[in-house]
């Protein structure tokens, strides 16, 4: 396995809407054994997610896996969760404000409104058909990393650019308070 440089704001190819995956590349060597590296590539920088496109693959595959993460220490875990070919639907009006960060936009945090339940529909890597609701800051980081398969940063989606922070003044200014809040969304949601 190989771990992947990450494209950062800036490059062109994070903006690129990756293409769907038919059913024979996703079974062939190839997109098996990258599926492979990017799993290697987002625990190697500690990524709750990690979607091909910051890899500049522009297939529309992305990794999810959160278990004691220094990075975000408040998420409740994640099993690791590969998506292809996602498609999420809000189930409702409901959203909250999290504080969002990513690999591909270093030492940046910034608020960003995301729903709290979502449908999501997709494949795992060796085809199966996953359907399921998803809630909570689970359903965040999802939106998060299908975002990317759009050619979209959070960036784009911070509403009050005021909201922009260091990680060291999120930590100094913003975290309790974030985390007093996530912590009753987990507690409501239960993810
Ligand atoms: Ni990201």
């Amino acid at each position: 396995m190989t771990v992947l440089p990450i494209a950062t704001v800036g490059n062109p190819g994070l903006r690129i809407r990756a293409a769907e995956v038919t059913r024979d590349d996703l079974a062939s060597a190839d997109v098996q054994s990258f599926i492979d590296d990017l799993i290697e590539t987002m625990r190697h920088a500690n990524g709750a997610g990690l979607a091909a496109t910051q890899v500049l693959r522009h297939q529309r595959i992305c990794a999810v896996e959160v278990s004691n993460n220094p990075r975000y220490p408040y998420k409740p875990p994640i099993p690791l969760t590969i998506l292809v070919n996602p498609v999420l639907t809000p189930l409702d009006d409901e959203q909250f404000r999290n504080f969002e960060g990513c690999l591909s936009v270093p030492g940046i945090r910034g608020e960003v409104a995301r729903s709290t339940r979502i449908r999501v529909q997709a494949w795992d890597r060796h085809g199966n058909e996953i359907d399921e609701e998803v809630r909570g800051l689970k359903a965040a980081t999802y939106q998060h990393e299908v975002d990317h398969l759009d050619g979209l940063l959070f960036l784009d989606r911070v509403e009050d650019s005021r909201t922009l922070a260091t990680w060291d003044s999120f930590n100094e200014f913003h975290k309790e308070a974030f985390v007093e809040r996530v912590t009753a969304l987990v507690a409501k949601h239960g993810s």
